[in-house]
């Protein structure tokens, strides 16, 4: 889908921003969080439709979990089932 950098600069750097949002959202919501709006937004104007960002989300706290292997406790899992659906209406509330 990425058209402009063929390497994976932007894609790394756009892994990097997506989690530092999540984690802010997560907690303090000191301001990063806001990213994941604009977004959504800048995104239409790729073509990225915005269901891909539940899905995104979703792989990355799948990668968490394979990492973490036994660490992933239930009280971890239900934190990151909160997380997903609180960005799930983020999504879907988001500005057109
Ligand atoms: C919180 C989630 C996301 C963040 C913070 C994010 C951030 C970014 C940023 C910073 C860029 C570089 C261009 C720009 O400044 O807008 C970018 C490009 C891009 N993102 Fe994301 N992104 C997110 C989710 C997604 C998802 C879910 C997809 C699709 C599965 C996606 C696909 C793309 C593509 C294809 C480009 C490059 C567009 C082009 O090459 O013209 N992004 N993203």
């Amino acid at each position: 889908m990425f058209r402009r950098e063929a390497g994976d600069l932007v894609k790394g750097s756009m892994l990097a921003m997506a989690i530092h949002a999540m984690i802010d959202f997560a907690g303090d919501r000191s301001g990063s969080f806001r990213m994941i709006e604009c977004e959504i937004q800048s995104h239409d104007a790729y073509g990225t439709p915005r269901k891909l960002f539940g899905e995104f989300f979703g792989v990355i706290a799948q990668t968490v979990r394979e990492i973490l292997g036994n660490d992933w406790s239930p009280e971890v899992d239900e934190a990151w089932r909160k997380l997903l659906r609180e960005l799930d209406s983020l999504v879907t509330r988001a500005e057109s």
